[in-house]
């Protein structure tokens, strides 16, 4: 038997992926964005007292920087450090940020966070907040968001924290809804992946012949993306190919979605032994500050 075949979500974000994402935030369907964005609003206030003085803003997978701006406006660090492999959006976004707040030290570290996280020299040890927002850490298994976390709390001392955003578990339908749009945009999102690949290993995926899936598995407690073969067809690439038979699917994405209590175990389990928690009145989002 064949294994199940999988691609990781990295693959995800080329040009055209990254932009679906930013497209995807905006979809009424799609509410972790913008319901973290509220919180980060509505509790700036609560936020700024309890994180108290911060020296550094650290944001791994930074992005276009969007969310740290408001964040560091509440908290005004002397350094922002973003990190991101993808070195023109992340250029760009510490551009617009130095634009923004013209006192603030924001650097551009690219790197990929598989790897070790080496930052500038001259950032203090003391007193850095890693922020870590989107629910990225949704997108691995349990295991391996252990295992980021246990970094996160490497990169810190005594004296610096955690805030970090993540999906709770809801009503089925909201969920699904969430990763299966009216509008189509993350199916094309999911389907842009193969063109992703196509271009990386020089494969000849038709993503036309593949069509979306998005479902909650609740024993994982996971959102599932997967793409399904509309026929039997046979996929080539350099060195070798594959038979892929009508219905069989390829598995792009999980999505996990943590109770508080589970995931806070799992903070605490990453020696961050104090947590703080915000959730929208909906119970659907949370921020979480943990310190160790
Ligand atoms: C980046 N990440 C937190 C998104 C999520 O919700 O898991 C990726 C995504 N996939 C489909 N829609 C959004």
């Amino acid at each position: 038997m064949q294994p199940v075949p999988r691609i990781s979500p990295k693959y995800f974000y080329d040009q055209l992926g990254s932009k679906l994402f930013e497209a995807i935030t905006r979809l009424p369907e799609y509410y972790p964005t913008r319901t973290e964005k509220a919180l980060l609003e509505q509790q700036a206030a609560d936020i700024k007292r309890l994180v108290g003085e911060v020296n550094t803003v650290i944001e791994p997978g930074a992005g276009n920087v969007e969310k740290a701006r408001m964040l560091c406006q509440i908290l005004q660090p002397k350094y922002f450090v973003g990190v991101d492999i993808s070195a023109e959006v992340l250029k760009d976004g510490i551009d617009r940020l130095r634009h923004a707040q013209p006192t603030l030290d924001a650097r551009a570290v690219i790197a990929d966070l598989t790897n070790r996280l080496d930052l500038p020299e001259d950032i203090p040890m003391a007193r850095r907040l890693v922020f870590y927002p989107g629910s990225s850490i949704g997108n691995y298994d349990p295991p391996q968001a252990l295992e980021w976390l246990h970094r996160a709390r490497s990169w810190v001392d005594a004296t610096g924290g955690l805030l970090i955003g993540v999906d709770l578990p809801k009503e089925v339908a909201v969920l699904e809804a969430a990763y299966d749009d009216a509008a189509g945009t993350t199916a094309r999102f999911n389907r842009n992946i193969l063109a992703h690949v196509n271009t990386v290993i020089g494969s000849d995926f038709d993503p036309s012949q593949w069509s979306h899936r998005a479902f909650f598995n609740p024993v994982a407690s996971r959102i599932e993306m997967h793409l399904q073969a509309e026929e039997g067809q046979r996929v080539r690439w350099p060195g070798g190919g594959r038979e892929f038979a009508h219905g069989e699917r390829i598995h792009t994405e999980n999505s996990y979605k943590y109770a508080l209590p589970v995931f806070m175990t799992m903070l605490r389990e990453a020696g961050f032994a104090q947590v703080n928690t915000w959730t929208d009145e909906r119970g659907w989002y949370a921020l979480l500050y943990a310190q160790p």
